[in-house]
């Protein structure tokens, strides 16, 4: 008869060395030239002190911040790094504007002192004012300038930093290496024609394939992080394990399809991650054996949170409308709705609350639309084109639960909103 306690402790230690191998920071793998050109690109600044600047542009999570921190980390390993360049990351959704980027960028270059909490006067003067303090040995030094999600640092004043930053590699006067990381193709479009007239133009594209051998890599990968390790586990244990895991992930079966559906939704490694952990979590005292049911519940949990990312997002109006369609819901047993269903009763509440302020149709129809767009509703089958628009029936796509659950986790919500959500119509 098995030990279970011996088994309990084998599939804890099994799914403690799966979560490691999944969360611990990835090698850089694939794209080969965009690493070997971003790597000649540094290696051209630190080594031959010759100045550029550059773009590297991919969709999230295709592995552009990977690809930068394997390419420093390759870099740095090289004899005198740190006597030859001096390394300053910036990021566009913490560094929002100049004056925060130069704090960052003083205490980054070990100068706290030289821009204090009054930082005065434009950025070149106080750009100009950090590189003249650099200490003799950091002179010589390369500046290797990295920011992250570059495109919202057009937002900036003037575009102060971008222009003063890419016009000092333009310059070549010392060495400088400026690299934009960002998702957006569009980003050259953003700049000002000034700052792009400084811009070297040089872009490396991270775009990954969405092809079938691109997934069949994704599924062996997924191989690598589930299959236990006989040397570091129980042998019986390991072999039933991965024999499991063998079985649910071949062509066509349970795992693999769950792997696949998320992949045509998303193909960012980031969410196959998410899915696999949300599967081995399932996995207890209770319920020891990894099945194909554990993929597809895992994958319902993870297609859910995708749609608290996007309630997340959603204004007070459009929350207010997903309010309406829960009652709706509650109310017509899940039968299609229409707008004007939807705006009589979002009408009714904002009316009998005098401290809310009711929008005017036409912007409710426009928010309606953009649930539309999010397709957290879906047109009902069977319906004639010639529907008026206010009248096309539309299956709501969350259950109250999820409703329940966006209201309490949105900030600021007004407590009347909050109070229309909680109350049963039935
Ligand atoms: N080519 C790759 N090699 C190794 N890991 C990768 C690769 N592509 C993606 N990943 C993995 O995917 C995840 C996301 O990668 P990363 O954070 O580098 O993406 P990103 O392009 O910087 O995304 P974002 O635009 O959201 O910042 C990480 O867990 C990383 O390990
Ligand atoms: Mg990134």
């Amino acid at each position: 008869m098995p030990n279970l306690t011996m088994e309990m402790s084998e599939l804890d230690e099994c799914k403690r060395q799966i979560r490691e191998r999944i969360l611990r920071p990835a090698e850089f793998r694939g794209f080969e030239e965009q690493r070997k050109n971003l790597l000649d690109l540094i290696r051209r600044a630190v080594r031959d002190g010759d100045s550029n600047s550059a773009l590297l542009i991919g969709p999230a999570g295709s592995g552009k911040t990977t690809l930068v921190r394997s390419v420093l980390q390759e870099i740095s390993k090289e004899k005198g790094f740190d006597k030859k360049a001096l390394v300053v990351n910036l990021n566009g959704l913490i560094h929002t504007d100049d004056r925060l980027s130069l704090k960052s960028m003083s205490k980054q270059l070990k100068l706290e002192n030289v821009i204090d909490e009054q930082v005065t006067g434009n950025f070149a003067e106080n750009m100009a004012l950090l590189l003249s303090t650099l200490n003799k040995a950091d002179h010589e030094k390369a500046l290797v300038f990295i920011l992250e999600e570059v495109d919202l640092f057009c937002n900036h004043h003037n575009q102060s930093l971008l222009y003063n930053l890419f016009d000092l590699a333009h310059r070549n006067e010392s060495s400088v290496f400026v690299l934009g990381v960002t998702v957006r193709l569009d980003v050259m479009d953003r700049m000002e024609k000034r700052v792009r007239s400084r811009f070297s133009y040089r872009s490396i594209y991270l775009l990954p394939a969405n092809n079938a051998k691109n997934f069949e890599s994704r599924v062996a990968l997924c191989q690598e992080w589930l299959l236990s390790d006989p040397s570091k586990l129980d042998r019986t244990f390991c072999r039933e394990w991965n024999k499991c895991v063998a079985a649910l992930l071949a062509q066509n079966e349970t795992g693999y399809n769950c792997i696949k559906r998320l992949y045509d939704m998303q193909n960012s490694e980031d969410s196959t991650k998410e899915l696999l952990l949300h599967t081995i979590s399932r996995l207890h005292e209770g319920n020891p054996t990894l099945s194909g049911q554990d993929f597809e519940k895992a994958l319902d949990d993870v297609i859910a949170d995708g749609w608290l990312q996007i309630l997340d997002g959603l204004s007070v109006l459009e929350l207010c409308l997903v309010i309406a369609m829960k009652h709706l819901g509650d109310v017509y047993q899940g039968d299609p709705v229409n707008f004007e269903m939807v705006y009589s009763r979002y009408l009714k509440f904002a009316k009998s609350h005098s401290g809310f302020e009711d929008c005017t149709r036409n912007t409710v129809i426009k928010a309606f639309e953009h649930l539309q767009a999010l397709e957290l509703i879906l047109p009902a089958a069977g319906q004639g084109a010639k529907t008026q628009s206010q009248y096309q029936l539309y299956h709501f796509q969350l259950t109250p639960q999820q409703v329940k659950d966006a209201v309490k986790r949105y900030e600021e919500l007004p407590t009347e909103v909050q109070q229309w959500a909680e109350i049963s119509l039935v």
